[in-house]
């Protein structure tokens, strides 16, 4: 870039010296610094590229970028630790590609399709209610972090995998996937044992192929997308690092936003009540079906409250393919994008009192008094979460099965310590006393 240039361009505020905005504790604990210093743009030097990192705490500018001019956008850096496990999965891939994997993918998530799989989703809760069952009668301790974590690797298991899972165990003595909720480092030696999972998945679908059972699952449904321009299946390297994303992506963000959902709840004593009256009031009814499950308002405002307080993604990045604008300020081609869902949950303009727990802040009235994008768990636009209807599904038929049987009483006295890695996780597992009601 020519001096010239450089003096014409207006860049927003922010230290002359680089700092590594990343998903670490030292960015944790940096940008609310940044933020407080310099305003909700700020231009941060990078350490290790030579375009310049902004980071992002307005929700116009948020909406500029994941809505308005998307296109302009790709995956940013913190994706390429990523990449290592998911190889170039639906999260990490871009352009053209990421166009065609998207529109594949899309309609395994759409509600008629999610209402079936629901059964699934039931099941797996009730394996958990009989264990849980056993323990509150005993009014054991329970380690719910631990617990939040299997249910919800188990039920995207079961919905790629439906009866299939069930000879999978058998076949491996065991759940082949069940170090994922054990070791939660995700460094080299997890992304290879993760990556060789691939084999017992290969194995799978050539299975199927030869003996063609009907499946109802999410395999079946990728297996069967067919390219709309080209009529192209996905080959199965495609195939693989699809189901493989979803894994990763579909089970800690669930658990994590279980861990919370249930934290609020046995801290908030109100909160459980008005959640437990408004399951008994649709159980009363009868069996609740799968509208009604997906009419409970207040559990839907309880579980978004959690996800306000603590997104599992805390952070996530952009980079400018071409120059761009923020308001006044310019947006050079090359630029990586930070974009904090925790931090914008927490801005006082949007978010009055924003330490308290309130449910009422989700209620219909409510969320239209500040900018959609104020509020960002699942991102925005075409490249916001394709889970989010299936997680919020699965948060209420738990919630739903397990309100009106189990008090949780929680225990541990000492201050929570988050882990602010790519997730935002508890350093340590939640307890509580489980009893029956
Ligand atoms: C409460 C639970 C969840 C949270 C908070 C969450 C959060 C997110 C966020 C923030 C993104 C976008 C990141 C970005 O814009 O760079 C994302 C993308 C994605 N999520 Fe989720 N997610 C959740 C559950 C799920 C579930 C259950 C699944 C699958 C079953 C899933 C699959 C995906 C996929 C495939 C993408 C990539 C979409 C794309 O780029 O086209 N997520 N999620």
């Amino acid at each position: 870039m020519s001096a010239d240039t450089q003096v014409a361009r207006q860049l927003p505020p922010g230290p002359d010296s680089p700092f590594d905005i990343n998903t670490t504790e030292e960015a944790f604990l940096k940008i609310p610094e940044l933020l407080a210093q310099y305003g909700n743009l700020v231009r941060v030097p990078s350490p290790q590229r030579e375009s310049d990192s902004y980071l992002v705490n307005d929700p116009e500018y948020i909406r500029h970028i994941l809505v308005k001019n998307h296109a302009n956008y790709n995956k940013g850096p913190g994706f390429s630790r990523v990449k290592m496990l998911l190889g170039n999965g639906i999260i990490v891939s871009d352009g053209a590609f990421w166009r065609r994997q998207r529109r594949m993918i899309q309609p395994a998530f759409n509600r008629r399709v999610i209402a079936v799989l629901s059964q699934q989703i039931a099941q797996c809760n009730r394996e958990l209610f009989e264990q849980w069952s056993a323990k509150a009668d005993n009014n054991e301790t329970i380690d719910l972090t631990e617990a939040a974590a299997e249910l919800s690797l188990l039920v995207i298991l079961r919905v790629l995998f439906s009866e299939d899972l069930d000879r999978l165990f058998d076949e491996q003595g065991g759940n082949p996937f069940a170090f994922l909720t054990q070791d939660l480092t995700r460094d080299m030696k997890v992304v290879l044992r993760f990556r060789s999972l691939t084999k017992i998945m290969q194995a799978l679908i050539d299975w199927r192929r030869e003996v063609q059972p009907k499946r109802f699952d999410f395999l079946a449904m990728f297996m069967e997308a067919r390219d709309k321009e080209t009529g192209e299946a996905m080959t199965d390297k495609e195939l693989m690092d699809e189901l493989m994303t979803l894994i990763i992506a579909g089970h800690e963000t669930s658990a994590i936003t279980l861990n919370w959902s249930w934290y609020f709840i046995a801290n908030h004593p109100d909160v459980e009540q008005r959640a437990l009256a408004e399951v008994e009031s649709i159980y009363s009814t009868g069996t609740p079906d799968f509208d009604d499950l997906t009419n409970m308002n207040y559990i839907r405002q309880l579980v978004s409250e959690a996800l306000r307080h603590y997104p599992p993604v805390w952070l996530f990045s952009r980079t400018a393919i071409g120059d761009d604008k923020l308001g006044d300020y310019d947006v050079p081609a090359g630029t990586d994008i930070f974009i904090s869902p925790y931090y914008i949950h927490r801005h006082p303009d949007y978010w009055p009192d924003a330490d308290r727990f309130d449910p009422e802040r989700f209620t219909s009235e409510a969320e239209k008094t500040r900018p959609a994008t104020a509020y960002i768990p699942f991102s925005a636009g075409p490249r916001r979460c394709i889970g989010d209807f299936f997680a919020m599904v699965e948060m209420q038929i738990h919630f739903s099965m397990m309100l009106p049987a189990f008090h949780m009483e929680y225990l541990d006295e000492t201050p929570l310590e988050l882990e602010p890695f790519i997730n935002l996780r508890t350093k340590h597992g939640l307890r509580y006393r489980i009893s029956n009601r």
